[in-house]
């Protein structure tokens, strides 16, 4: 087996048409614009409409995207790996749903779950099937469809979220690519940020849909608290790893949760606010779709050999750091 690197050779994106502002959400529960705003950096997110339709088919849109960036057939993809926490159905895996729909007929196809860490996971995971010479071409997606676990009642959580998908093509590469990374977990027996009932401990009754158990809870100033810690320790670790400084980082690809999380990541990191991707204020927090959705907006600006570090803290618990060279 030769040493390969994995690189990102394509990025493709969906969101869903319907923009809800903050204004929109004024009408659902004890909320203003500007409470949003300036606790959260959010003003509007996407709202995925079309009854009917799941995670699944933003997530078919932005790998088809992705697929065509990389110019590579879908028929050529050995592996398809699907961040999300909000998959069309418990099982089938999405993955399988948007591997027969592109026609990755030679692919296989499973989910993950990691929450917002989950497209990291899920990238680092790729490009170890490449690394170790398993796999020459793998799609990675993180998408999730937000709406459909959030409760419209509760202002503490449904301002936050949005819905979208994102994704890219990794391939083996000489140089750059995927360089390192750093993962942790720690399980949340606390159920600070949690789905509680739909799994296997409180199938679906009567009882759990009456108390609104198929939506988020979430402790936001425990969470706050642990991921304003976590992802700047987390980066922290990737760059000391590595070496790096804050002047030789091009790019932090932040998961957007909170604009204050991210500013405070970015301080302690030593990298200026012109070098963080931040689009928050449009989209919110798309779960799974955040940091392959940045990677969308910005690509244009990205110049081969810039370094990027890719972070993110999720439900789980789970945060992690990527160290990449853009190598497109
Ligand atoms: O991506 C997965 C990981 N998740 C996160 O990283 C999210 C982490 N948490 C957060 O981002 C923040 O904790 C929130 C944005 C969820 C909340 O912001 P906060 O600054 O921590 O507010 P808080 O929970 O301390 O609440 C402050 C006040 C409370 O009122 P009192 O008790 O001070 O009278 C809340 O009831 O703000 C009130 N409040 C609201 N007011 C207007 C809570 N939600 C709202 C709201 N509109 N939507």
């Amino acid at each position: 087996m030769t040493s390969k690197r994995a690189i990102i050779s394509g990025v493709g994106h969906y969101l869903p048409e319907y923009i809800m502002t903050n204004k929109e959400l004024e009408s659902y529960v004890d909320t203003n614009d500007e409470w949003i705003r300036s606790r959260t950096g959010i003003s509007e997110r996407r709202i995925l409409k079309d009854s009917g339709k799941g995670t699944s088919f933003m997530a078919e849109k932005a790998a088809i995207e992705a697929l065509a960036d990389a110019g590579v057939p879908a028929n050529e993809i050995d592996a398809i790996i699907l961040a999300t926490v909000t998959p069309d159905y418990m099982f089938p895996a999405t993955a399988a749903l948007v591997q027969k729909r592109i026609g990755a007929d030679n692919a296989y196809a499973f989910d993950l779950s990691a929450a917002c860490s989950g497209f990291l996971f899920a990238l680092s995971n790729g490009a170890m099937m490449i690394e170790s010479g398993r796999a020459k071409k793998v799609l990675v997606i993180g998408a999730d469809k937000m709406s459909a676990i959030v409760d419209f009642t509760d202002r503490t959580t449904c301002i936050l979220f949005g819905d979208a998908a994102g994704a890219v093509v990794l391939e083996a590469g000489e140089e750059g690519g995927i360089i390192d990374f750093v993962h942790h977990t720690e399980g949340d027996e606390q159920c600070m940020l949690y789905q509680p009932a739909g799994g296997s401990i409180r199938p679906a009754t009567e009882e759990t849909v009456k108390n609104k158990e198929h939506y988020i809870r979430q402790d936001g100033r425990s969470v706050f608290k642990k991921a304003t810690e976590g992802m700047a320790d987390v980066s922290l670790e990737i760059m000391e790893r590595n070496n790096l400084s804050g002047d030789d980082i091009a790019w932090l690809v932040p998961h957007q949760a909170n604009l204050r999380i991210i500013d405070a990541t970015a301080r302690r990191m030593g990298i200026d606010k012109e070098k963080v991707m931040i689009n928050i204020g449009k989209y919110g927090n798309t779960t799974a779709a955040t940091i392959p959705l940045c990677l969308y907006d910005w690509k244009n600006q990205l110049k081969k050999g810039d370094n990027l570090v890719l972070s993110a803290f999720g439900g789980g618990l789970t945060w992690g750091a990527i160290y990449l060279k853009w190598s497109k």
